[in-house]
């Protein structure tokens, strides 16, 4: 137990139907899903993952008839928006079909938005078919516009490739958001450069601190930075402008006037989000964590591959959800283990 669990309460289902909010034991409602659809990825970004990665065998990661399913039983009850996530999802094999059969959910108007958050690597074959099969948002990962310090980063990613598919992405009439980690030693001098060039393309885009998410092969203290810091940088050049908070997300946003553009930050060491959280996540496993930040976990694949019905399905998300860690406790000291032991790219990012 930790000072931020909650009790563990019955999640409020409506009757008969099944559907109806996801409420948790703190009263919040459930209404955004991230789903990885893979734990694998073309890029190895040394935040994320050691450089020689053990992933998952074939049979433990859902199929995509097995995540259809799963979805579309959160659908029914009441989550509003879908996004994809990894791993990297466009790797995933069949990922395209996965879409389309969840745009049905869109067609339907039981979901008001699939989104994807992607490291960019395949959007320049894929961007259309996304756009044509109704998402209208993705997340792609950015965090420096040197190809050296990118390939350095991504362990063998091609800067070029990555905003290549960015701009397929834009001319296909998605919407792009960019995803920066904040990184002491490699990216700091140059962050305002990176949000310039968003913004300079009408993109928003969003500053992460490092979180500190399974074993990766060097010391996360090292490249710890504060947004704080660097927010408190941006303003002796640039006057920013708080956003009303709106997403129900971590991010904090502001404008900056000078550029026009929307800037995010994301800080997880902060507990200033958790109280509006409105999101769970389910792994490639069939996993659903319901706090990014806590090892609690409810296995659907279990139930799913015993032959469960969506009424059962459901249950089982409603005890999950029900019991929603009020918050999470990440650290990042020194010489620490992570917080949490799974690595973001299988929880899902
Ligand atoms: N800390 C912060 N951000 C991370 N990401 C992956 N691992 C970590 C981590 N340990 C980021 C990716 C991507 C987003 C989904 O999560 O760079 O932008
Ligand atoms: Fe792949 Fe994203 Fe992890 Fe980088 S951060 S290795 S792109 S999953």
């Amino acid at each position: 137990m930790t000072p931020y669990d909650a009790p563990a309460t019955q999640a409020t289902l409506a009757p008969a139907a099944g559907r109806g909010p996801l409420t948790d034991g703190l009263g919040r409602k459930v209404r955004y899903l991230r789903l990885s659809v893979t734990d694998r990825c073309d890029l190895r970004c040394v935040y994320c993952m050691a450089e020689h990665m053990r992933f998952l065998p074939k049979a433990e990661v859902l199929t995509l008839e097995e995540l259809d399913r799963v979805a579309s039983v959160f659908v029914g009850l009441g989550v509003r928006k879908l996004r994809l996530t990894g791993g990297e999802p466009l790797v995933r094999k069949g990922v395209l079909t996965l879409v389309e059969s969840l745009s049905r959910h869109l067609k339907s108007g039981a979901l008001d938005e699939l989104a994807l958050t992607t490291n960019g690597t395949r959007l320049a074959a894929l961007a259309p078919d996304l756009a044509r099969l109704g998402v209208r948002r993705v997340n792609v990962s950015m965090d420096t516009l040197r190809p050296d310090l990118f390939a350095r980063l991504t362990r063998g990613g091609d800067l070029g490739q990555v905003q290549g598919g960015i701009e397929a992405a834009a001319a296909a009439g998605l919407e792009v958001k960019i995803n920066a980690v904040a990184l002491a030693r490699d990216n700091a001098v140059e962050i305002p450069a990176v949000i310039a060039w968003a913004h300079a393309r009408g993109f928003a885009i969003t500053l992460i601190e490092t979180m500190p998410m399974g074993e990766i092969d060097e010391d996360r203290t090292d490249q710890f930075l504060s947004l704080a810091q660097v927010r408190s940088d941006l303003e002796s050049f640039w006057t920013l402008r708080d956003v009303a908070a709106t997403t129900g997300g971590p991010a904090r946003y502001v404008e900056v006037a000078e550029t026009g553009g929307r800037l995010g930050f994301i800080t997880p060491l902060s507990h200033n989000f958790c109280e509006s959280c409105n999101r769970v996540r389910l792994t490639c496993t069939g996993t659903l964590h319901t706090c990014l930040g806590q090892e609690d976990a409810t296995d659907l694949r279990a139930a799913l591959r015993a032959g469960a019905s969506d009424a059962e399905l459901a249950g089982l998300i409603g005890e999950g959800i029900g019991a929603k860690p009020r918050g999470h406790d990440f650290r990042i000291e020194r010489g620490a283990a992570p917080s949490v032991s799974r690595h973001m790219s299988a929880t899902g990012g």
